[in-house]
């Protein structure tokens, strides 16, 4: 019976969280990195790049938040669960800041939200239940390399002119590299190479579709 409340307490728990991703409005606890040097101001196709690229950065956002909560529920050690839970904490940060700047260059959030926010959950589930503790925070290790390196790519293609996405995305792209060495440190194994190649293929169809829808 115990068992059976707890799994139906994070089954609720999970719910809410998936809810609350997707369609309230996150509220971060650090304020918004602001550039150093003011914008000055985007051409209409600056702002569609840097639209289309923040959306994808959002939808990178939507599925963190997803993998956190999907192994914070499926994990049985209550401090692993408190990293999982501190991190997405974190992660609601970066939500809110890539939200914002999609509202300050005028383009929507991806349309497909709910099914990224889903697959990314399921992944985080497996990862969780298949592989146990240490190949779960393997798979946080290597989500927040590749996205730290997929920010980085990101530094290279927003518009110059946008001076205020890019210091959202380097504070970003600093916070993922903690994120990779706290889960180093708290005891991560190195994932089999065609795993993470597997990641790269599906991260690479995530960020060219959220690119346009
Ligand atoms: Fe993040
Ligand atoms: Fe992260």
């Amino acid at each position: 019976m115990a068992a059976m409340n707890r799994s139906l307490d994070s089954a609720l728990g999970a719910a809410d969280a998936a809810l609350r991703t997707l369609f309230a409005r996150p509220h971060a606890t650090r304020p918004l990195p602001l550039p150093t040097e003011p914008s000055p101001g985007l051409d209409e196709a600056q702002r569609r790049q840097a639209g289309a690229l923040m959306r994808v950065n959002h939808v990178g956002e939507v599925c963190a938040q997803a993998l956190y909560t999907a192994q914070a529920a499926v994990t049985r050690e209550p401090a692993l669960r408190a990293h999982f839970i501190a991190a997405a904490h974190e992660e609601t940060d970066h939500l809110a800041w890539t939200r914002q700047r999609l509202e300050a260059l005028g383009a929507r959030p991806s349309l497909l939200n709910p099914l990224w926010y889903a697959g990314a959950f399921g992944l985080g589930l497996i990862a969780g239940r298949l592989g146990g503790d240490r190949l779960s925070l393997g798979f946080v290790a290597e989500t927040e390399r590749q996205v730290e390196a997929h920010l980085d790519s990101h530094l290279t293609r927003l518009p110059l002119e946008d001076t205020a996405s890019r210091a959202v995305v380097a504070q970003m792209k600093a916070d993922e590299a903690r994120h990779a060495a706290e889960a180093i440190e708290a005891g991560a194994v190195e994932l089999p190479a065609s795993f993470k190649a597997l990641m790269r293929l599906s991260a690479r169809v995530m960020t060219t579709v959220a690119h346009r829808i």
